[in-house]
């Protein structure tokens, strides 16, 4: 395998020129989303977790998700969301199967490039939103930078600040997770996920804790980021009016991706469908 930091980096990369440091417009037009691999392309997927008992969780899984999609993955408990998004991730390795972001195989990654990338280009919101207790918001949005110094640390400190004013925390930059609602704290834990800019966010139940109208607003900030930025988000959760916010739903079951039929989950507007097929029943359309 050639290259593949490079490589990766500059297709996962391309971007707009960023005016003044803000996050403007979308990424891609949508001549380079027909043009490029798709964001995310997992084919063929096996995990089974190995012990007294060997679980399959993973059957041989398959999923495209396009740049710039929002995408809602749902299914039964123990159908396997959480495995396959921390196989996506890179938190978890397959048995069997590839995983590629823009085209290029990360599970070919050395073991060595891993953090580096997960840390650059996939960010990750859980339900718990894992906020470390002891540190401000600013600092846990901060904490990839810890480590920076000089020019770098500046531009971090620039960074974690314009991704908790993308979620509207900014004025609480200072309070504790403990000082801060769920809602809040899992703002917070967005703007965490989305401080590096990466190319892919995965969300594991990130409104799974929350309240109706907290919930609504996570959401609802997830998918206007997701506008704004053109960044691909892959969202698990139990609660189909979260999944209806996402332009396609897809559905898991038993280890597998249900396969897509016409009609199911929310088409992007701009998809064209081909004309019904004689004998399929015409699509319902909403008033
Ligand atoms: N580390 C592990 N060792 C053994 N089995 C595991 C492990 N992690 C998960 N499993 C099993 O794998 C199956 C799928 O788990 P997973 O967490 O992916 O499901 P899920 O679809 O996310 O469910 P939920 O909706 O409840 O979060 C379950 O049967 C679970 O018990
Ligand atoms: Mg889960």
């Amino acid at each position: 395998m050639m290259a593949l930091g490079k490589r990766l980096r500059r297709t996962l990369r391309r971007r707009p020129k960023k005016s003044d440091g803000r996050m403007k417009g979308k990424l891609f037009t949508k001549q380079d989303v027909k043009d490029l691999p798709p964001m995310v392309e997992v084919t063929g997927l096996h995990r089974t977790y190995e012990g007294a008992e060997p679980v399959r969780v993973l059957k041989g899984t398959s999923l495209k998700v396009e740049r710039g999609e929002m995408v809602a993955l749902m299914g039964p408990s123990g159908s396997g969301k959480t495995t396959l998004l921390n196989v996506i991730g890179l938190l978890d390795t397959p048995d069997s199967g590839t995983v590629k972001f823009a085209g290029v195989d990360v599970t070919e990654l050395k073991r060595r490039k891993v953090p580096l990338f997960r840390q650059n280009e996939v960010g990750m919101i859980f339900q718990q939103k894992n906020l470390i207790q002891s540190l401000t918001a600013f600092e846990n949005v901060y904490l990839p930078f810890r480590y920076a110094r000089g020019a770098r640390r500046k531009q971090g400190r620039e960074q974690a600040r314009e991704a908790l004013r993308l979620v509207g925390m900014l004025e609480r930059e200072n309070h504790l997770p403990n000082q801060l609602s769920g809602g809040e704290q899992q703002r917070v834990a967005v703007a965490r996920a989305l401080v590096l800019s990466p190319a892919v966010v995965l969300a594991d139940e990130p409104t799974g804790e929350l309240d109706r109208k907290t919930s609504d607003q996570v959401v609802d900030l997830i998918r206007e980021l997701n506008k704004q930025t053109g960044q691909t988000f892959i969202i698990v959760t139990h609660d189909r009016s979260v999944a209806e916010r996402a332009d396609r739903i897809l559905t898991m079951d038993d280890g597998k991706v249900v396969p897509e039929k016409g009609g199911s989950g929310r088409k992007r507007p701009t998809a064209k469908r081909p004309a019904t097929k004689p004998g399929n029943q015409p699509r319902k359309r909403k008033a």
